[in-house]
């Protein structure tokens, strides 16, 4: 029987206590750490998307998705810390729910994080490449910064990012403590002059109407914009070096999602008060689908007839502060979106490649991906697969697409650490948590059927790709791993004191 495929907890455990990190890391630490990883792509370019699918309304879908994400971080934290070992939602699924249901959430978590990490290098060719037309005058020939969905045929900038951020992470870069801190200043200090420059010019006639698509289209835009607050799980991994885990857990990880909500909402209001974010229709007054073809065509038809539309922007946030005078400030955050986000796409992809180690590890794939290379002490197999196919993602699809296919399998994985967490505490109820996720009762329910509304919030395209994946994930694990796993073979196993491990998915921070 399958589901008793369960990885023992303590097998798990084993590995975990002979590490023994330093505890250095306070609640300040934590909360930085949480906002590096999390602002990014999602308000730097989905506003845009947001606006398409919500209009005004997207200001409700910042709450929505911030509140889904808060209560989803509290169970987080109480597996990661408990739990404090790689693999993320897919280790606590492998202890809780068995290996199939762990196969499952390690096969969605490749959207998650690959994924994720394609759709923030599309996000940074926007910026750069809207950059590079500002300040040098030279209009760069669409074919080769959009992908052909959005009117092109390859984003070379966004490919050649993906590989270059796969270089460093085979050559083992982690970002320091100092990288990190630095980058979380830029990124703050953008959205502070942003917010600074285009709340005061707020037209309150942009805000009407409020919601032209209705509660649904609030929802689904929720449901991209979900995209925006991923990436605090970086915070719940850091579990095993923080510093009174139970009161500085949650500061760090509610106190990141609340300072970037304050921070997404306020940019809203900028963005709709500022320029108008109202969905553009196509010629039979039809809601065009946010990054389809169709679309596309309507912004290049409308841009012709000198129209401007946030919602067609690919630099949403530089374009708004050109549109209400202030270019060169434009440009700048176009500078400061060009320098942090690649930050955020080195954690993706460094999240992804720990995930398929630690999946390789337990004989669900191939061991051979998980060698790790002689010099540099990387997984550089398995790193270089994933930037290639990274690469590929950002290359060929719209940003939109990309975040919304990650959001379905984070959002998955999401559902699972919270059921999780109820049945634990069923099941072992007296094994050491040192974080306790408060009112179990209500967040852990609330966390999964926010997770399931904001997936069922994802257009139908979507949705279908995520269960077509699910099914060839199932036949991959009855044809592979079903039969190579270790548990399987009643192989147990600690790699505490592998030579050759690599490092914690957890960028140092202190
Ligand atoms: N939250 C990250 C971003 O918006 C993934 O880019």
């Amino acid at each position: 029987m399958i589901f008793g495929r369960v990885k023992s907890l303590d097998a798990i455990l084993l590995t975990a206590s002979r590490k023994s990190l330093h505890r250095s890391l306070g609640a300040f630490q934590l909360t930085m750490l949480g906002v590096g990883s999390i602002i990014g792509t999602g308000i730097f370019v989905l506003t845009a998307e947001a606006a398409q699918k919500a209009g005004p309304g997207m200001m409700l879908s910042f709450i929505i998705a911030g509140f889904v994400c808060a209560v989803a971080a509290l169970c987080y934290a109480e597996m990661a810390a408990m739990v404090p070992v790689s693999g993320s939602a897919y280790t606590y699924s492998y202890a809780v729910m068995g290996e199939l249901i762990a196969w499952m959430v390690g096969w969605a978590l490749v959207l998650e994080y690959a994924v994720a990490a394609g759709a923030v290098s599309v996000g940074w060719s926007g910026y750069v490449v809207g950059l590079f037309q500002h300040v040098t005058g030279i209009t760069v020939p669409k074919e080769f910064v959009l992908g052909p969905i959005d009117g092109g045929i390859i984003n070379l900038p966004a490919a050649i990012i993906a590989l270059l951020v796969t270089l460093l992470l085979v050559r083992g870069t982690k970002e320091s403590a100092t990288v990190n801190s630095i980058l979380v200043a830029v990124k703050l200090l953008a959205l502070t002059v942003f917010v600074i420059l285009a709340v005061p010019v707020m037209n309150m006639e942009h805000f009407k109407p409020f919601a032209p698509l209705g509660f649904g289209g609030i929802s689904a835009a929720a449901a991209s914009i979900f995209f925006a607050y991923v990436g605090f799980d970086a915070v719940s991994t850091a579990a095993e070096e923080t510093k009174n885990p139970q009161r500085n857990m949650p500061i760090g990880l509610i106190g990141s999602l609340a300072l970037c909500t304050v921070f997404y909402i306020l940019v809203a209001a900028g963005v709709i008060g500022g320029v108008g974010a109202q969905p553009v229709a196509g010629a039979a007054g039809e809601i065009l689908a946010p990054g389809s073809a169709d679309l596309a065509a309507r912004c290049a038809a409308r841009a012709a007839e000198g129209m401007k539309d946030v919602v067609c922007s690919k630099e949403a946030l530089a374009w708004t502060l050109r549109e209400i005078g202030w270019p060169q400030i434009g440009n700048l955050l176009g500078l400061a979106a060009g320098i942090a986000l690649p930050s955020v796409i080195l954690m993706m992809m460094f999240g992804q490649t720990r995930i398929f180690f630690v999946m390789s590890r337990d004989g669900l794939l191939p061991t051979g991906l998980s060698k790790v290379h002689p010099k540099f002490k990387t997984p550089h197999v398995i790193t270089l697969i994933t930037g290639v196919f990274v690469a590929l993602f950002a290359a060929l699809f719209p940003v939109g697409a990309l975040a919304d296919i990650s959001n379905s399998g984070t959002l998955f994985a999401f559902a699972m650490v919270a059921i999780a967490v109820m049945v634990l505490r069923k099941t072992d109820p007296t094994r050491h948590r040192p974080f306790r996720t408060p009112a179990v009762l209500i967040v852990a329910p609330l966390a999964t059927l926010g997770s399931v509304y904001l997936f069922f919030s994802l257009s139908a395209y979507t949705i279908g790709l995520f269960f077509g994946w699910a099914i060839i994930g199932l036949v991959v694990y009855f044809l592979y791993g079903y039969r190579k796993s270790h548990v399987g073979r009643g192989v147990v196993e600690t790699h505490e004191e592998d030579a050759d491990a690599p490092p914690m998915p957890v960028p140092p921070v202190a």
